[in-house]
């Protein structure tokens, strides 16, 4: 446990495998993964699904770096380099899959987009929704603004009748959100 230091690292392996999987089971055409990073899983995500991806990633360097990943392999691919919160609402067609892993603070106010955004059916994976069990249990004293958006996050999707979740114990914790209608 990290009393203090939140990491941003690539997404665990698990939710890398299961947003591979889940691709493959819908068959999507389309995927969105909110905070790209380095690239490492929406470039994977081109490679083992053929989906044309678009990926948003607000630090100028690490775009750089997931452009460089994305060219190199073969597929349709778009990375919106900039605030998630101001390209979200620029953004139309729909997706099959959506992979929320930008700010945690942001989730609340993306989420009315990525409704949008999402087909009847689709998916809506939301990481680090658990954050060391803060979420769950007592968050430290300098974290509970964050635990508490993270509670509201989770409070708007499972009161939302149009998604049903389930939740997985990856990495700092995985929400998995079917778009029912
Ligand atoms: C956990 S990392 C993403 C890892 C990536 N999804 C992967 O699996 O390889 C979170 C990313 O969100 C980016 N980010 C933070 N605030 C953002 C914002 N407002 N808009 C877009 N991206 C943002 C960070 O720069 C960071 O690269």
């Amino acid at each position: 446990m990290d009393g203090g230091v939140l990491r941003d690292p690539s997404c665990c392996m698990e939710t890398r495998a299961m947003l591979i999987s889940a691709a493959k089971t819908l068959g999507i055409s389309r995927y969105l993964e909110i905070g790209a990073g380095e690239g490492e899983t929406a470039a994977a995500i081109l490679k083992e699904t053929g989906a044309e991806v678009v990926a948003i990633e607000l630090d100028p360097v690490r775009a750089t770096h997931a452009r460089e990943r994305l060219s190199k392999t073969n597929g349709t691919w778009t990375l919106h380099e900039g605030d998630a919160g101001e390209i979200l609402p620029m953004l139309g067609g729909k997706f099959g899959l959506i992979f929320l892993d930008g700010p945690k603070a942001q989730y609340r106010k993306y989420f009315a987009d990525c409704k949008r955004l999402l087909e009847r059916g689709g998916m809506l994976f939301s990481d680090d929704v658990l954050l060391y069990g803060w979420v769950r249990g007592e968050p430290p004293k300098k974290r509970r603004m964050l635990v508490e958006h993270i509670r509201e996050y989770l409070r708007m999707l499972e009161a939302d009748p149009d998604f049903t979740t389930e939740y997985f114990e990856y990495g700092e914790g995985l929400a998995v959100s079917t778009k029912l209608r």
